[in-house]
């Protein structure tokens, strides 16, 4: 069965620097014959900015943008080169010099998608806040409390609206599954988590220096598999709750962190989430699959159960004897902020304040220890840049501690049991 929904409005608030409700009168753009679309400027040009890249040549070309800027420290070559010749894109190797010009005499940006490095973030967010424009920030938004705090105020100093690429948030897939939770449709009583298999290779882990670390040069870089890749999981999860409207707090986080690869943070995790009112959910996931498998938020009832891919606009459901899969429509996210900034909407799907409980829950992943996993339970596959260590066990690993709501060690998940006891014979 195929059916099309648009998910439900999860933020009403209006961020307009106008009038509130009414189209921003965009005044420093109005000459004739010039394109009177949002001037929008990108740090971050390769890597995931290479996605937003080719969106916003896709929004210019339907005029919704203007793409007048971008910064990175890496120069445009190849493909990003010639996408940013075709936009007529004035590049920056300095992303302040770009806020603090007007390019292409179009007057201070409108909005900057920022698709750099975690821990630049904060810094970027909020001088691109002062600069008069709206953000567009990529997840995890920020890793601590402090630097939440920090985008908050900056907001609330600015007027500034912020909406998080969580990209997964625009499909009208998470309002379904909030609504099968909420409405208790599979049954009560209901679990429900995120199971991610990955691999990542050598490749992936040498691409950047923050890759793999804790800390960087002093800052809070936080990339591991629960925070980072995996960081929907737990944001869909809370959603698909309703935990995360500001004001939401947790009731508890317990977390399981493993590394099978030499880094400072976790490829292999669990964390399980109790939420104020009785229900928990948990995330498993790794890096070091044995076979790959796409992330799905599950959840079961007693009397059926649903999944949905979260990459993609889709939940199957099973209850009773039938099984029928529902498709979704998926928003933009830069779409929807243009939309809202020009006061045509009064929605986004990812509003930074909905992050809270999303921070406090990163706060508790890395309060957590990480624990090496013993040599006997990796193995290795690929060579040079394509090496990647496998876990002995985990897909089913990561399978059980979803579907059962144990943490790794609590299944006896052996490697996950020897890594913690490894630890305590050191310490005696
Ligand atoms: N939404 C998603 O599905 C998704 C997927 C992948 C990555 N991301 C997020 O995107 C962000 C970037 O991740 P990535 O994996 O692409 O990182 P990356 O290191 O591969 O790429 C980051 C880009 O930022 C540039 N950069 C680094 N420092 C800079 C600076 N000081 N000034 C200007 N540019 C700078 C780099 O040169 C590079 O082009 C992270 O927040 C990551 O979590 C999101």
């Amino acid at each position: 069965m195929g059916q099309a929904h648009l998910n439900q409005p999860i933020a009403s608030v209006c961020y307009c620097r106008g009038r509130a409700g009414t189209p921003v009168e965009w005044a420093s753009w109005g000459r004739e014959g010039v394109s009177t679309a949002p001037a929008v400027g990108l740090i971050g040009i390769y890597g995931h900015g290479a996605v937003h890249l080719r969106e916003l040549e896709r929004l210019s070309a339907a005029g919704r943008a203007r793409a007048v800027a971008c910064a990175d420290v890496r120069a445009p070559a190849g493909e990003q080169a010639a996408v940013l010749g075709r936009l007529g894109c004035r590049y920056f190797s300095d992303w302040r010099e770009m806020l603090r010009a007007a390019p292409a005499g179009a007057g201070p940006l409108d909005m900057v998608v920022i698709a750099s490095p975690p821990h630049l973030h904060t810094d970027m967010g909020v001088a691109a806040m002062q600069a008069g424009a709206h953000v567009l920030l990529e997840k995890p938004p920020v890793v601590t409390h402090r630097d939440f705090g920090q985008l908050l105020g900056a907001m609330a100093r600015t007027g500034a609206a912020c909406q998080v690429g969580f990209q997964s948030t625009g499909s009208g897939a998470l309002g379904r599954v909030r609504q099968l939770l909420a409405k208790a449709e599979l049954g009560d009583p209901c679990s429900f988590g995120v199971t991610g298999r990955w691999q990542r290779d050598r490749a992936y882990w040498t691409r950047a220096e923050w890759a793999g670390r804790a800390v960087l040069r002093g800052a809070q870089v936080r990339d591991g598999a629960l925070s980072n890749p995996f960081a929907h999981a737990s944001m869909n999860c809370l959603l698909a709750a309703g935990a995360a409207e500001p004001g939401s707090q947790l009731a508890g986080v317990e977390v399981e962190r493993y590394r099978a690869n030499a880094i400072e943070v976790e490829d292999t995790g669990c964390v399980r989430v109790s939420l104020v009112g009785g229900a928990t959910f948990v995330v498993a996931v790794t890096l070091c699959a044995e076979v790959v498998e796409r992330p799905v938020l599950r959840v079961w009832g007693a009397s059926g159960q649903a999944g949905w891919p979260y990459e993609g606009d889709t939940v199957s459901i099973e209850r009773g004897q039938r099984s029928w899969t529902e498709s979704f429509a998926r928003r933009s996210l830069a779409e929807e902020l243009l939309d809202f900034i020009a006061g045509r909407s009064s929605r986004l799907s990812c509003p930074l304040e909905h992050c809270g409980t999303f921070v406090d829950l990163l706060e508790a992943v890395h309060a957590a220890p990480v624990y090496g996993v013993p040599g006997r339970w990796v193995s290795h596959a690929g060579t040079g840049d394509a090496e990647r260590p496998v876990l002995a066990g985990v897909d089913a690993a990561v399978d059980a501690a979803v579907r059962e709501g144990r943490l790794f060690s609590e299944l006896g998940v052996p490697w996950a049991v020897a890594a913690q006891d490894q630890v305590r014979t050191a310490e005696k």
